[in-house]
């Protein structure tokens, strides 16, 4: 079979990310401009920022990336670009610019779920096997998802509020670190002790999360000791909500092994790029024997190559978008009939 070139388009956030990928798994080129440095200077990313920049920038960025891969356009076989979710002015500047490179090269359009994306940064320089369970940790996401074969997702169970990134972005504020929130509490936690009592929550047995709760706790404990005049060991603070953060994902993902019996485990989303998560989950992929897939870091984050893996098995099937198609700044799981992850119940197990 000839190989098959995908240019991924990925401008859902504060990420211009465009990448080359040879038959869904050979990153052949990559070229990301991050926007953190300019969204920090506001605490955060602002959204008509963001689409201003990316217009800026997207085609030079491709300019770069055929200079670094020896290729041109005519090479490229499908244009695959996140239409959802994210912040809607970013996701149009990809969409429409992938539409455009569809058009006049004459080349398919493919739709890919950002989360799905995530997913399939596992498939990059590797082997996604099935059946699989992933842990979805981003800035939007928390989830536990089965997939039986490829592109076949089944919930287990997701956050009934916030997301881990987001809380971890919360309370990076609350403790006045920069954005982005997550990689500075990490950072910190490590020179810090777990001294402060926070909640264990989500103790019921089903397989959902909730982060909410902690988050509540880490302002009200901080506004305690403030209000006492107390000053807060921001080091031991950081430690002890991550500890009780990802204490939390490992628990129900432990229940998800058990009740399940899936033998290998993947992780995806943004948080999986956090050092002490990976540490943990190795350690209990060792406890459970089970296989452990982890994306290297680089795939952990936006990127563009993320989105061409996913479009290939698209690709395959001859699952093209529509020149119709919209971006959607939501796409939940369970209010939107258009997520390919469907909630569906699983009432089977695996393996004994
Ligand atoms: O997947 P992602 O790049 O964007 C979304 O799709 O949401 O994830 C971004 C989230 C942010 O909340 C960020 O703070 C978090 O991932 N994050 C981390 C780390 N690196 C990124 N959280 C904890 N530890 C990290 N090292
Ligand atoms: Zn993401």
């Amino acid at each position: 079979m000839k190989d098959i070139y995908i240019l991924g388009v990925e401008t859902s956030c504060d990420e211009t990310s465009l990448s080359i990928v040879k038959n869904g798994n050979v990153e052949i080129a990559t070229v990301t401009l991050s926007q953190m440095d300019t969204h920090a200077r506001y605490g955060g990313v602002v959204p008509e920022i963001a689409s201003r920049m990316h217009t800026e920038n997207i085609t030079l960025i491709l300019e770069e990336l055929f200079n670094k891969s020896n290729l041109t356009m005519k090479d490229i076989h499908a244009v695959a670009v996140t239409y959802a979710p994210g912040l809607l002015g970013s996701l149009l500047v990809g969409l429409e610019f992938a539409k455009t490179l569809a058009l006049v090269y004459e080349i398919p359009l493919i739709k890919v779920h950002h989360i799905i994306g995530h997913i399939y940064a596992n498939a990059i320089d590797s082997q996604m096997e099935f059946p699989l369970l992933a842990l979805i940790v981003s800035g939007g996401h928390t989830e536990l998802v089965l997939m039986e074969k490829d592109y076949e997702f089944k919930i287990l169970g997701a956050t009934l509020d916030d997301a881990i990134g987001e809380v971890y972005d919360k309370v990076a504020k609350v403790l006045d670190l920069p954005y982005p929130g997550g990689p500075n509490i990490e950072k910190l936690a490590q020179t810090g002790n777990a001294s402060y009592q926070l909640p264990t929550v989500m103790k019921r047995d089903d397989l959902n999360f909730s982060y909410s709760g902690l988050k509540s706790a880490v302002i009200n404990l901080i506004h305690n000791e403030k209000q006492r005049g107390n000053k807060i060991n921001i080091a031991d603070m950081a430690c002890s909500f991550q500890m009780t953060a990802i204490d939390q994902l490992i628990r129900k993902t432990n229940q998800a092994i058990e009740t399940y019996q899936i033998p290998r485990l993947i992780l995806a989303g943004g948080v999986s790029a956090n050092g002490y998560l990976r540490e943990k989950m190795a350690e209990l992929a060792k406890e459970k024997a089970i296989d452990l897939l982890i994306p290297p870091m680089k795939y952990c984050t936006d990127n563009g190559t993320m989105i061409a893996a996913a479009a290939y098995p698209l690709y395959l099937k001859k699952e093209f978008a529509e020149f119709s198609q919209n971006a959607k700044s939501t796409q939940n799981l369970a209010d939107n009939s258009d997520w390919y992850l469907k909630k569906i119940i699983v009432s089977f197990k695996y393996g004994k």
